[in-house]
């Protein structure tokens, strides 16, 4: 379940830890045909239904998809933090953790969270000091009734090896990090005392407060306006960069995605349907529903009298899962008997992109009726 590894120099001696440069060509998180299913007297909720990526260090990955398409449940699958009738059941999902989370230069040890217990120290352990989250519903994040200072210091002492004079300092200082004006005072606030735009930046003081290497951002932008927004996406991208963290960030907006992400994981119905990186996404999507996407978003050369294409249909109840390929009751590239009768699988079409469609085989390039001008994506300085 634990594979400890510790790099070896060429004489055989313990190297330096980290970082080494050939451990950034390995993910520090993959997911592996991950199903997660709510199992409830009405049926089975088939939330997440074969999710495989890999987040590499220091990347951004963006997760895209319409509401209801599993985005949540597969990041709650992956902390195993999944709630009432949620199961895993099946797939994988390997972590390489620092063995001494509060050490930069630790060893690390591939984990097997699937294996592991929700509840296991090493899960805990993982929680928060390893991978941490920014929570969809911003409410949710912080207690109204403790002050967010102690929930953040709460955190900090429970993974590092602090007092807590130490851990306020921390917590002033991570304050300080995201843009928190007067941090001594502003620790002291309660949730509800702060601003949208403060709250926001509240919670992700609290996900970095331990120094994780993986934040898992689930639409950290829609509770607050166009104006914070920009600003807290801003304030992400520039974490990232000064910390390396790695950033799971989702959303239904292509758009942000193209702002901020290395690689693309595009999902419907809880499968993924595309992924590949932020350029071929962009410029050379192949999926049909990618496509749509890409369409329905607005491009600097919009003209602002014409209105924007939506995607036809509406997203099958999750009780009523179309056969076969699940995007194939709003395809206009449907083929009867082909696209209804069995579940296409994920191929690679060139290096780095991958489509989940009957038109596509490996290595294949895109058919020329499907071929269409997709916007070009937005500049990544916010
Ligand atoms: N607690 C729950 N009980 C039953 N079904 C659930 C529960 N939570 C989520 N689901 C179902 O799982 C599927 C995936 O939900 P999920 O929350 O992951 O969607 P999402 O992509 O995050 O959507 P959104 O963009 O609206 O946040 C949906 O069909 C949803 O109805
Ligand atoms: S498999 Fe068929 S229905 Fe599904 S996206 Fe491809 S062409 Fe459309
Ligand atoms: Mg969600």
């Amino acid at each position: 379940m634990s594979i400890q590894f510790e790099p070896t120099s060429k004489t055989g001696e313990p190297a330096e830890i980290s970082p080494l440069p050939s451990w950034k060509n390995e993910p520090l998180l993959r997911v592996e045909d991950l199903k997660a299913y709510f199992f409830m007297d009405e049926g089975t909720v088939k939330a997440v239904d074969g999710v495989s990526f890999d987040v590499f260090p220091g990347k951004v990955v963006g997760i895209v998809g319409e509401s209801g398409c599993g985005k949540s449940v597969t990041m709650k699958a992956i902390l195993q933090i999944l709630e009432g009738s949620a199961k895993i059941v099946s797939g994988k999902v390997t972590l390489r953790s620092r063995i001494n989370n509060q050490d930069p230069n630790s060893p690390e040890e591939l984990l097997e969270l699937t294996q592991l217990h929700s509840n296991s120290r090493q899960m805990r352990k993982i929680r928060g000091a390893e991978i941490a989250l920014i929570p969809q519903e911003p409410m949710a994040a912080f207690s109204p009734v403790h002050t967010v200072g102690s929930q953040i210091m709460e955190t900090i002492l429970l993974h590092q090896d602090v007092s807590k004079k130490e851990a306020r300092q921390i917590t002033v200082e991570v304050f300080k990090a995201v843009g928190i004006s007067m941090p001594e005072q502003r620790i002291d606030s309660y949730s509800w005392q702060l601003s949208g735009g403060l709250r926001q930046r509240a919670i992700i003081a609290m996900a970095l407060s331990c120094n994780p290497r993986l934040l898992i951002a689930d639409e950290p932008t829609t509770a607050i306006d166009v104006t914070t927004q920009a600003q807290i996406l801003k304030l992400l991208r520039k974490l990232q960069e000064e910390r390396q963290t790695s950033i799971i960030f989702i959303t239904h907006d292509l758009g942000v995605i193209a702002q901020m992400a290395d690689e693309v994981v595009v999902m419907y119905l809880g499968m993924v349907m595309e992924k590949g990186s932020v350029q071929k996404i962009y410029k050379n999507a192949q999926h049909p529903y990618t496509q749509a996407l890409l369409r329905s978003i607005p491009s600097v050369q919009s003209a602002s009298h014409v209105k924007l294409p939506t995607i036809a249909g509406s997203i099958a109840h999750p009780f009523n899962r179309p056969s076969g390929c699940p995007f194939h009751p709003r395809c206009t590239f449907f083929m009867r008997g082909v696209c209804d009768a069995s579940q296409p699988a994920l191929v690679r079409v060139e290096e780095d992109h991958f489509v989940n469609c009957f038109l596509f085989t490996e290595n294949s390039s895109a058919p020329a009726e499907i071929s269409v001008q997709v916007p070009p994506p937005m500049e990544k300085s916010l």
